[in-house]
């Protein structure tokens, strides 16, 4: 590659530094063995920040991230922070990065690894094979609407207010996101919304449908109610190949997807912006798991929903395919190998720590691709 690309590494809270320490150890990998050079700096976001800076996400924080080829994030968060006032609460952090970076298409897939399909809470037929993906609206409804708050009324009662608000551009946008994703996957687009009961339902199903009559046609689109939806992935998840959806239900929605794979610990996600004039989109990847305040600082957390987010950066912002593969195929082999996280191993089988597990995928990856 001609320049050194600009990684801007955070860490977070919680179990967020344990899993970002394996993930950097897979960063150096790539650089000692396959010559893909990061110029790597560390900064702070969420909790972290706040003890240290006094804000969840600092100017000069923000300014390195909108400069940096991709941002690699962990986690933020905790209850040593639960009791902050709403706009200082480290998830204010994570969100300001989504909304001024523009991430407004969050990429989250649920894949089933074969060796993996005994430890979801579902039955092994309904999950065996499972490779979708939902596409979250990350920067718009209910998430950012005004008018917005808490207020008291004349007679002491107090009322909390958030509004659902969509526009054709934010529709469309992240619509012509997942007609492409579908495209390059089976060729299935469900758009979710509640049209139901919400006005911002009814124009999202429109708007949805007058972008795939003008310039998708080729896709097969079907639409369907959020709560359905939540029922069918757990009734039937393989009718699905891409899931568009907004914000709040794509935040619920893909915690759920989640759990078909096994764990939360498993799956990871990207989030992008529009391509600028050269090409390049802003991107920031995340683990979908919190900062699992139970076993953080424990060296119990699984690494791998943070290693393939690193595989998903090398794919989206680096256009490295065949890199992204081999870390994920790493990932695979570990996997089948009979190697497990606490989170999960069968009742009573033993568990790598997170240490052992990065390991695991270092020495496969040595074995694959040196
Ligand atoms: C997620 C998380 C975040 C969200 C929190 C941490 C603000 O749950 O990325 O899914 O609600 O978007
Ligand atoms: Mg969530």
């Amino acid at each position: 590659m001609a320049a050194n690309k600009k990684l801007l590494v955070l860490p977070g809270d919680g179990i967020g530094p344990e899993v970002m320490g394996e993930v950097s150890r897979v960063v150096e990998w790539f650089g000692d063995r396959r010559a893909l050079k990061f110029e790597t700096e560390e900064g702070l976001v969420g909790g972290a920040a706040i003890d240290a800076q006094g804000t969840p996400l600092a100017d000069a924080t923000m300014a390195k991230a909108m400069d940096a080829d991709a941002v690699l994030l962990g986690a933020v968060g905790g209850p040593k922070w639960d009791n902050l006032p709403f706009e200082q609460k480290p998830e204010r952090g994570l969100l300001r990065l989504r909304k001024d970076m523009a991430l407004f298409a969050n990429l989250r897939p649920a894949i089933c690894f074969d060796a993996l399909v005994e430890a979801s809470s579902l039955k092994a037929e309904i999950v065996a094979g499972l490779d979708i993906m939902i596409l979250r609206e990350l920067t718009g409804g209910v998430y950012f609407g005004t008018p917005r708050g808490i207020e008291t009324l004349a007679d002491g009662t107090r009322r909390g207010i958030n509004t659902q608000v969509y526009t054709t551009p934010e529709i469309h946008r992240v619509a012509r996101v997942g007609f492409e994703l579908a495209r390059k996957r089976s060729n299935k687009l469900c758009s979710v919304e509640k049209a139901n009961v919400m006005e911002s339902g009814v124009l999202w199903r429109e708007e949805v449908q007058k972008l795939h009559d003008a310039e998708y046609g080729d896709v097969e689109l079907t639409h369907m109610y959020a709560d359905n939806c939540a029922m069918q992935l757990v009734r039937a998840p393989k009718q699905f190949d891409v899931i568009v959806t907004d914000n709040l239900f794509g935040d619920m929605l893909s915690d759920q997807a989640a759990m078909l794979t096994g764990s939360l610990g498993m799956l990871p996600s990207a989030s992008l912006g529009d391509p600028d004039e050269t090409g390049r989109r802003k991107a920031l990847y995340e683990p979908v798991h919190g900062t699992a305040p139970d076993i953080a600082g424990q060296g119990q957390a699984n690494p791998i929903a943070c290693v393939l987010s690193f595989a998903m950066m090398l794919r989206y912002s680096l256009d490295l395919g065949g890199e992204a593969d081999l870390v994920e195929t790493a990932v695979r082999n570990v996997l089948a190998s009979g190697k497990r996280t606490a989170d999960i191993a069968a009742p009573g089988e033993a568990a790598l720590s997170t240490a052992e597990m990065g390991a695991a995928v270092l020495a496969e990856l040595e074995t694959l691709g040196a």
